[in-house]
């Protein structure tokens, strides 16, 4: 039974779906929170796109509904693409979400509630006036969706932003409204960047750390705004997902409310070389604030990367992430991540290793636990970054190829170090998630963090690409990395640097699968290193797409 007395409600995509894509909405209403994702009722492929729901009281244990928007009118018949829910100021939430018209056009539409009393909110009503926003003005009718969350400005009028592009220039264009129906665009774009197609836009504020504002990691919501001295005191993060590359990049800036533009901070950069949420498998993610733990959490979705025929036999494909909570670093340059501490109910057996040397060319086997569903957390300390490598700084630019010339097979100076995870007790498979320290010539450091699973698996079929990242520590100070690997059977969930650099990364192995699954420490580097702390802990399986009774 679910208790209904608090419900979040921004998009919030699910766990293991038994189908498909990635996210449309979460959010938290009267003591729920509500993942609507989209869905096809038909199959593990891409097709028949409908809004599924799911519901929550904890982020951890989750009930299937019915689909809460599917096809029903002209303005949504060929499909009910992503969008966002938005909670009005009454308490009602409203879903504003892309209908595919019978001309195939996108358009974006509004569903509320029918019955406000039902905490499951199972039933939801498309007002005849829809679709409230339609792709006139010489906007791409193909090339128009993904509404975010709306924000009320102090003029009182609702702003959101739909995702599109002119020819390879990515917007995300402007819409303002009186009373959530009417819905009028602004002259300019509230940002663009020549990357092609912006699909699911995000856009949101974050605390800023310094004096008097200690609770930096507390989350800010959009409705927050309307008050003049919360809207002076927070930074904005605008995130857009890449329909050509399918990564997602963020920017954190400034968001003047005279002119409605958005402006990036110096050294943000939304293209390929801008920051990304993470290095791996994680695209078309959405955020919301939980307003009973005053946080944002960053909800995303993770392709399968096995083969088509593989996804029709196992009859689902397409997983959300752990739900994680997100703030902007003290500096302001990054934001960090977290996994949502709901998590740790989880826990069953715990091992630990502490103060194990490890010298270069070893390794060792953690032992006395099941890894192969499991939360690890480790710390490695380097006595000695005299010998690192040079850096090359043309390497800067992309550290997947980095990675890729130097995974976790070559031999380094300082690194590779790192887990094999989801390995068998012969290595023969193994995924590998590890760190390489180089050395820059004005004797700064680089940390190198890398996900590499080109032997994860005997299937030859499968994509195996390298993931990596920069980790923006000051290893000379700190002597120190940290940790946290998440390991799912085919997910492989890593936090690098307490959150700075996460890669998320789907692998498919065939031997070291169930007990057969192992996890070991190694280090490939001339330098030793000292595991100075590592905690692992089993998961327990939580509740999951349980039908409603
Ligand atoms: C992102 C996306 C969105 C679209 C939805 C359709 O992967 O393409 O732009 O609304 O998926 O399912």
């Amino acid at each position: 039974a679910v208790r209904a007395s608090h419900i979040v409600y921004p998009e919030l995509q699910s766990l293991e779906a038994e189908q498909v894509d990635e996210t449309s909405r979460p959010m938290y209403y009267k003591g729920l929170y509500h993942l609507f994702y989209q869905y096809n009722p038909k199959g593990a492929v891409w097709g028949n796109i409908v809004w599924a729901h799911s519901v929550s009281t904890d982020l951890i244990d989750w009930t299937a509904l019915d689909p809460a928007v599917y096809p029903s009118k002209p303005f949504d018949v060929n499909g009910c693409w992503s969008g966002s829910a938005t909670v009005l100021p009454s308490g009602v939430p409203a879903l504003m979400y892309t209908g595919i018209d019978p001309n195939k056009h996108q358009v974006q539409n509004v569903a509320y509630p029918k019955n406000l009393s039902d905490p499951f909110l199972r039933e939801w009503v498309k007002p005849g006036y829809n679709p409230v926003i339609a792709p006139d003005g010489g906007v791409n009718a193909s090339a128009f969706r993904d509404p975010t969350t709306a924000w009320y400005g102090p003029d009182g009028h609702w702003r959101l932003l739909v995702g599109s592009k002119v020819d390879h220039k990515g917007l995300a264009v402007l819409y303002r409204s009186r009373d959530f129906k009417r819905w009028v665009r602004a002259h300019h774009p509230f940002h663009s960047g020549l990357t092609g197609m912006w699909e699911c836009p995000d856009f949101f504020p974050v605390a800023v750390a310094g004096a008097g504002r200690r609770h930096h990691r507390r989350g800010v919501d959009t409705a927050e705004l309307r008050d003049k001295a919360v809207a002076e005191e927070v930074k904005y993060v605008l995130k857009v997902s890449l329909d050509l590359t399918r990564y997602e990049y963020y920017t954190v800036g400034t968001y003047d409310h005279a002119t409605d533009r958005y402006n990036p901070d110096a050294g943000f950069q939304d293209n390929d070389y801008g920051l990304r949420y993470d290095y791996g498998d994680f695209y078309a993610s959405k955020s919301f604030y939980d307003p009973v733990k005053r946080r944002r959490i960053l909800w995303g979705w993770a392709n399968e990367s096995d083969t088509v025929p593989d996804d029709r036999k196992k009859g689902w494909a397409g997983i959300q992430a752990i739900p994680r909570k997100l703030w902007l670093s003290p500096g302001g340059r990054q934001l960090i991540q977290w996994p949502v501490e709901e998590i740790k109910v989880l826990r069953g057996k715990h091992v630990s290793v502490t103060d194990k040397v490890v010298k270069g060319g070893e390794y060792l086997e953690v032992t006395g636990f099941k890894s192969v569903q499991s939360d690890v957390e480790a710390a490695f300390e380097i006595k000695d970054l005299s010998k690192a490598e040079e850096f090359n700084p043309a390497w800067l630019t992309d550290p997947q190829a980095l990675c890729k010339k130097r995974g976790s097979a070559v031999n380094g100076e300082v690194g590779p170090f790192g887990l094999w995870v989801l390995a068998d007790a012969d290595l023969t498979e193994r995924t590998a998630v590890f760190f390489r320290v180089f050395r820059t010539n004005t004797s700064k450091h680089v940390v190198l963090m890398c996900n590499d699973p080109t032997r994860s698996s005997f299937e030859s079929q499968i994509y195996r690409p390298t993931f990596a990242g920069f980790v923006n520590v000051d290893i000379a100070k700190t002597k120190k990395i940290a940790l946290r690997t998440l390991i799912d059977h085919s997910v492989v969930e890593s936090f690098g640097g307490g959150g700075r650099t996460c890669i998320l990364t789907r692998v498919y192995p065939k031997k070291a699968i169930g007990d057969a699954a192992h996890l070991f420490v190694f280090n490939h580097g001339e330098a030793e290193i000292k595991v100075t702390n590592l905690d692992a802990w089993e998961l327990k399986t939580p509740k999951m797409n349980v039908p409603q009774q």
